[in-house]
């Protein structure tokens, strides 16, 4: 989503104003977030809408600056500071749904019906089983499952791991080759989209 932001952003004026409006909806999820009855979620949660409104901060300086409303920032060290918001941002993101994901997986070990469905996979493939560790199999099942069973955590955690690249490339953490880049921004775009136009597939909360 960052690519298509930026893009829209930089080319249409006018839209600059919802630039200041990102800010003040960071700010207002964030007071939601806060509400969760959930510590993890309410801590990841909360964590990442702060730093993104920090980030949306840095990001309304820099445009300010590349306007000409203030000429007297670095530009350089300001924008260092928007990446560092946004990685934090994101990072957060991932942990919440390292969370889900692993919550989901302890629920589907209990569920009666997995169990059978598990015994059925190893069993259907035990060639596998002995070459491989069986754990690592029946791990992996249990992990393809739960992703499947739950798209939405699917598709967030994707998004997230593709909007990594931007920033540890442009902080000069993890340098990635612009194909990279650009790959991963355009999945990133595409998952926004799809989770805009169908909300059922968007992550909650
Ligand atoms: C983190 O997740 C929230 C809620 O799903 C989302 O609004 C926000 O854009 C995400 N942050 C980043 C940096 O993508």
């Amino acid at each position: 989503m960052f690519l298509l932001n930026s893009f829209l952003l930089s080319f249409l004026p006018p839209l600059s104003v919802l630039r200041l409006g990102n800010t003040a909806n960071s700010i207002v999820a964030a007071k939601q977030t806060m509400k969760l009855s959930d510590r993890v979620l309410c801590l990841c949660l909360t964590a990442a809408n702060i730093n993104r409104a920090l980030y949306f901060i840095c990001d309304n300086v820099l445009w300010a600056r590349n306007v000409g409303l203030i000429r007297s920032i670095d530009k350089e060290r300001w924008s260092i500071h928007a990446f560092r918001y946004y990685l934090f941002s994101l990072v957060m993101n991932l942990t919440r749904d390292l969370y889900v994901i692993s919550q989901l997986m302890m629920q589907k070990v209990r569920d009666n019906r997995f169990k059978w469905k598990m015994n059925q996979h190893l069993k259907e493939c035990p060639e596998v089983a002995e070459v491989t560790i069986p754990e690592l199999d029946a791990l992996v099942f249990l992990l393809l499952e739960t992703l499947r069973s739950e798209p939405t955590v699917a598709l967030d955690t994707v998004k997230n791991i593709c909007d990594l690249f931007i920033p540890l490339d442009r902080m000069g953490i993890y340098k990635s080759s612009a194909g990279v880049v650009g790959f991963c921004g355009l999945i990133s775009s595409l998952i926004g989209i799809l989770t805009f136009a169908r909300s059922t597939l968007r992550i909650k909360p």
